[in-house]
């Protein structure tokens, strides 16, 4: 089990201490809370939480500040491309008020070494061509532009 304790220094000597690990069912309820409140994110149902954190836990990551739920990231296999060893990021978000800390590159981060570990090759996710945060993210994380679906970027980076 990989994640941990985050300390990130705000201004000066404020330091905000926060934690990723993998997300329980009992979260469900708080993420699908954050989803809604961090647009353009469609947000789930919470049941939809509860079944990720059963069946893919260890891609399905949730920062905390002490018992404060701030971010969660998720994404699955596909499992028609097993071949290809292909995951994707379905969803990732981080609360507006602790946006631009740097919080959702650690997720982003954790999720691909998970990803690596588990022995994927390739990650993909679709972006709406207009969130730039999401896109600065992505591209910031070495992830590519390879196709464009109406208003969605595909993006993919290579794991190998
Ligand atoms: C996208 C999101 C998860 C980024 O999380 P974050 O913690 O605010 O981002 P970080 O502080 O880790 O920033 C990492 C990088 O992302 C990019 N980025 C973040 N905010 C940005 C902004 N407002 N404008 C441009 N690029 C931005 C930058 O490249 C940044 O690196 P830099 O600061 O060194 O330039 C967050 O903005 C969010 O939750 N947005 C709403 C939900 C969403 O759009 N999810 C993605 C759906 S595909």
């Amino acid at each position: 089990m990989h994640g941990g304790v985050y300390n990130k220094i705000i201004t000066g000597e404020m330091v905000m201490k926060y934690t990723i690990t993998e997300a329980e069912e009992e979260d469900s309820e708080v993420i699908e809370e954050l989803a809604r409140i961090c647009p353009p994110l469609r947000g789930g149902v919470c049941s939809t939480y509860e079944y990720l954190a059963i069946c893919f836990k260890r891609y399905f990551l949730i920062a905390k500040k002490i018992d404060e739920a701030i971010g969660f990231i998720v994404g699955f296999p596909n499992i028609d491309k097993k071949n290809e060893g292909e995951v994707w990021i379905y969803q990732i978000a981080v609360c507006p008020k602790d946006q631009g800390l740097k919080i959702g590159f650690d997720l982003l981060t954790e999720e691909l070494l998970r990803f690596s570990l588990g022995g994927y090759k390739k990650v993909k996710a679709r972006i709406l061509d207009s969130n730039y945060q999401s896109l600065g993210l992505f591209k910031k994380m070495g992830f590519e532009e390879i196709e464009k679906k109406g208003e969605w970027i595909e993006v993919e980076k290579r794991l190998d």
